[in-house]
């Protein structure tokens, strides 16, 4: 199977900080976070692989600063590592003010997709042939994590 860049498949979602989408402090929900950068980041793993992905595990997500209702929320999702069938997906999401284009990382988190076939079991991926210093720097990270994560689900 051929190699493909992460630029090859790397999105840009933009959603948009609904008051239905906050709590009492106006700011936007966790969970409504989780579900876009879920969908960003499978709209990623399937153009990288160009077949139906299901989400294995999300290993964290880091809230690092709230958005607040009228906010853009630029979601920016890439493959950082690919195995036989599965795949590491990063998505960091950023909250712009709609009026001045000013814009600060709110969350950043790490999830694994994997392919499946018609019989929804794992289904090889094209390796990933990252190019530039920091797309190799994120593969081996991504690499060691994925080793780190079969080591946690074997004990
Ligand atoms: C994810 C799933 C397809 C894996 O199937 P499986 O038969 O257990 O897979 P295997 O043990 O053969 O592993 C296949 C790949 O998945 C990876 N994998 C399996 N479980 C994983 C997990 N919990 N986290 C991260 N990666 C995982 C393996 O490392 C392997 O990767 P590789 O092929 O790149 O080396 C299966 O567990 C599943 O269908 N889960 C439910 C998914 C779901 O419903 N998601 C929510 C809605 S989309």
């Amino acid at each position: 199977m051929q190699g493909k860049a992460p630029s090859v498949s790397r999105i840009q979602k933009i959603e948009h900080v609904l008051p239905g989408y906050t709590n009492s402090l106006g700011t936007v929900f966790g969970g409504k976070v989780m579900e876009w950068i879920d969908i960003a980041g499978a709209v990623c793993a399937i153009r990288h692989a160009r077949k139906p992905v299901v989400t294995a595990s999300i290993d964290r997500v880091d809230f690092l600063a709230p958005a607040r209702v009228g906010h853009l929320m630029v979601l920016d999702a890439f493959v950082n590592y690919t195995g036989k069938t599965s795949m590491e997906i990063q998505v960091n999401v950023k909250a712009e003010d709609p009026m001045t284009g000013e814009q600060f990382l709110t969350t950043e988190a790490l999830l694994t997709f994997v392919a499946i076939d018609q019989n929804c079991k794992p289904s090889p991926v094209p390796p990933l042939l990252p190019e530039t210093k920091e797309e190799k720097a994120r593969f081996e990270e991504g690499k060691q994590r994925k080793l780190d994560r079969e080591n946690s689900r074997k004990k």
